[in-house]
């Protein structure tokens, strides 16, 4: 039978196995299978368990943390690695590329920028997660299913971490590598319509920063609910796009929380709910699933953690919302708030400024859950 229900929607200090897997070393994008595989050193262990501790707790600061000379260079020519792009289909507005099938449906960009901030949005979580995929506590997999697979870097992760597995991506976007491993494919689908996945097919099933995408999540969870196998599990997990701050560092005027409130607003012009993460737990269990568990981790924006990997993480971090400003601004802004483009570019100059401003110790959450299938179902 399955474990009972437990719940944590507040932060948690890590456990024991959370601060052994936490001392794997930071994992590039292209490169995490082989990072992975290197021995840290023991200054290195010590900032990852003091990190996986500060991710679920409070994030020291430095004692400087108004300049982060030195610093960038350092990190910045690892931070992001470019994927082929195969992409077949094209849609262009304000000079970005668009998805054509279902075209106008996801808000963001599909170009190969966007690949590669995508590729470092999934190298800051993996490092935060100190190199776990997932936390569903998963027995032999075969079949997983990733929805909206992007770049489809967590799905072929995955296809070498379980090798026996046979990992299916679905995206709107044709964007993946044809690089793969055997286990590994991709397939051009939209999540929203009804799955072509057989009832009780899937042992796992996972969908990572698609707030910003899903419409109409508790049809999505219904549609994986009836694929999903008894005793299988699905687990979400999605930045929540609200700046938070523990030492009154960041004033009611923060530019950066201000963009993210008009993204929220601008997505909600299409009827998605930027924040729906907080509520989707409860969606999971009205969904029929069991054994729900949540996570929830500080992602620092920005170089002012003291730890060198929150630190790094925090890097990422700010180089994720940097270098998307205009991605993630200009769909929302101008089809959803009809602002101009240029109207947009103009309000961006001071969020740009705002993000580099250290002395603000700022951060988001990263929420994961996850539940299981009832085996009797
Ligand atoms: C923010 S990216 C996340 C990518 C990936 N899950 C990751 O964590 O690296 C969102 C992806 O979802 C895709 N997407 C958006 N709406 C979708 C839908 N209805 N069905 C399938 N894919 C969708 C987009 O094309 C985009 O590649």
């Amino acid at each position: 039978m399955s474990e009972p229900s437990k719940e944590t929607s507040e932060p948690q200090p890590p456990t024991e196995a959370t601060i052994l897997e936490a001392t794997e070393a930071p994992v590039s994008p292209a490169g995490a299978k082989e990072e992975r595989a290197q021995e840290p050193t023991v200054e290195q262990i010590a900032q990852q368990q003091s990190a996986a501790e500060q991710a679920t707790t409070t994030i020291e600061a430095a004692s400087d943390t108004h300049s982060d000379a030195g610093y960038e260079s350092d990190f910045e020519s690892r931070a992001s690695t470019s994927i082929s792009s195969s992409v077949r289909d094209y849609a262009f507005e304000n000079g970005r590329r668009y998805h054509s099938f279902r075209a106008g449906k996801y808000q963001f960009p599909n170009d190969e920028t966007e690949q590669e901030r995508e590729d470092m949005k999934h190298s800051m979580i993996i490092n935060l997660c100190g190199g776990k995929l997932h936390y569903a506590p998963l027995q032999n997999p075969q079949q997983i299913l990733d929805v909206g697979t992007g770049t489809g870097i967590w799905a072929i992760d995955m296809g070498d971490e379980y090798p026996s597995a046979e990992i299916l991506g679905i995206d709107l976007s044709p964007i993946q590598p044809l690089w793969l491993p055997p286990n590994v494919k991709f397939m051009v689908d939209d999540a929203e319509s009804p799955w072509l996945s057989k009832p009780n097919s899937l042992d796992y099933v996972h969908a990572r920063h698609m707030c910003s995408a899903i419409k109409n999540w508790p049809k999505l969870l219904s549609e994986a609910y009836t694929a999903i196998k008894p005793g299988g599990w699905i687990e979400i997990q999605d930045l929540q796009y609200k700046m938070h701050c523990d030492d009154n560092t960041m004033s009611s005027t923060y530019d950066v929380q201000k963009f993210l409130g008009l993204v929220h607003e601008g997505l909600a012009a299409f009827g998605i709910d930027l924040s729906a993460m907080v509520n989707n737990i409860q969606v999971l269990r009205d969904a029929g699933f069991i054994n729900v568990e949540t996570r929830v981790f500080k992602v620092p924006c920005g170089v002012w953690p003291k730890n060198k990997t929150m630190k790094m993480i925090g890097l990422y971090l700010r180089s994720v919302i940097f270098d998307g400003l205009q991605a993630i601004s200009m769909g929302p802004f101008t089809r959803g708030l009809k602002w101009t483009p240029e109207e947009v570019e103009v309000f961006l100059v001071d969020v740009r400024k705002s993000l580099f401003d250290a002395s603000t110790h700022s951060y988001l959450p990263f929420h994961v859950f996850y539940g299981q299938k009832p085996l009797d179902a």
